[in-house]
């Protein structure tokens, strides 16, 4: 009996160790002895104390992708700003110019035509001139909202749509960004070519801004020429930021051409002048619309009331008047001076 019992707890002992002893290999197998977990090349820390700002921790790659050959790629700058200073930075821009006009309006009311509306009209933009406007802005309206997904899609509304809408929308505004880039493109083109002659900086410019551009206070308006000092930064900046935007999204289109620093460096360009940009363009369209009586007309139907001009343009409806020895001037025959 007892020597039964002993051959049992043999069996029993050799089938646990065996149990143990296959349980392990597997293990064992996984973690060759070879490898030091002690080792300088696996302590990450090390490497990121080693990463100096800008440079790149790499090795040799023998394929024509020079990225390739990045462990580390010096990428943490960029990804801080891109996901926390610019939203917060192109948040500021945006509710700030949101709340300026609200109290601009609340403080100075709508612009006014001071003299009252007259019946006569004067050309101020001709059918090309209106279509390059319209092709510029709508496009423009388009690359900012689908811009702004971008940097604000997920934290804002993917919590509001869910998963699925947000999918679905952020795939589509991802391509209309892609290809309604090249209207733009043509849009800022054409804006710098019909009307750079008109938005010269001259000392008109100096005499407007010094009177605030006749903004703030009623009956006083500075003289201007076809675009005032305001209009004139309006024009550079769509042109120049539009160029600069342009050429930044030209590279993001094809991001891996160059290399990832030079990816990332085109992401920031692009993503700070877009907000700088859309702020200047929503108090554009605010005193383009309803902060002002009679400037839509100049882009809707072209000619706008000629009191209007008179008060905001007074040079250039002179200068209209003259050329044009009031030809242009539907309505009476001369109008009033
Ligand atoms: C719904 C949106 C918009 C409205 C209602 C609007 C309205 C206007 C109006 C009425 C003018 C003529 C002002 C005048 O007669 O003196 C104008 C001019 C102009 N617009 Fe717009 N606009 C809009 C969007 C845009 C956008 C998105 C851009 C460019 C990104 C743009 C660029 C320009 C430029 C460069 C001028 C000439 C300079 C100036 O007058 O400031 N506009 N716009």
């Amino acid at each position: 009996m007892t020597s039964m019992l002993s051959r049992l707890f043999q069996t029993a002992f050799f089938a646990l160790a065996l149990l143990i002893l296959g349980a392990a290999l597997p293990a064992a197998a996984q973690q060759p002895t070879s490898v030091n977990p002690t080792a300088q090349s696996v302590k990450e820390a090390q490497l990121l104390e080693a990463l100096k700002p800008g440079e790149p921790i790499s090795g040799r790659a023998s394929i024509p992708n020079k990225d390739a050959a990045n462990l580390i790629q010096a990428g943490r700058d960029w990804r801080a700003y891109n996901q926390e200073t610019l939203p917060r930075l192109g948040m500021l821009a945006l509710l700030g110019t949101f709340v300026a006009l609200v109290l601009f309006y609340l403080i100075r009311g709508k612009i006014r035509i001071d003299a009252g509306s007259s019946s006569q009209k004067i050309l101020r933009f001709a059918a090309f001139e209106r279509f390059v406007h319209w092709l510029t802005a709508t496009s423009f309206i388009m690359l900012a909202v689908t811009g702004a997904n971008v940097t604000f899609g997920k934290s804002v509304l993917l919590p509001v749509v869910g998963p699925e809408a947000f999918s679905a929308w952020a795939s589509f505004a991802k391509i209309i960004h892609n290809y309604v880039g090249f209207a733009f493109m043509a849009g800022v083109g054409f804006t710098f070519l019909i009307w750079v002659k008109d938005n010269i900086p001259d000392r008109t410019d100096i005499r407007w801004f010094l009177a605030g551009g006749g903004l703030l206070s009623k009956g006083k308006h500075p003289p201007a020429k076809r675009f005032n000092g305001g209009q004139k930064i309006v024009f550079w900046s769509v042109v120049l930021g539009g160029a600069m935007m342009s050429l930044s999204g030209w590279h993001l289109l094809f991001p891996t051409v160059e290399g990832m620093a030079e990816a990332q460096w085109h992401a920031t360009i692009h993503g700070t002048i877009a907000f700088i940009m859309t702020a200047l363009i929503i108090a554009h369209i605010y005193i383009g619309s309803v902060g002002m009586e009679g400037a839509i007309d100049a882009m809707a139907s072209g000619e706008v009331d000629l009191n209007w001009a008179k008060e905001h343009h007074s040079i250039w409806v002179k200068e209209e008047q003259e050329r044009k020895s009031g030809s242009r001037i539907s309505g009476a025959a001369q109008p009033a001076e």
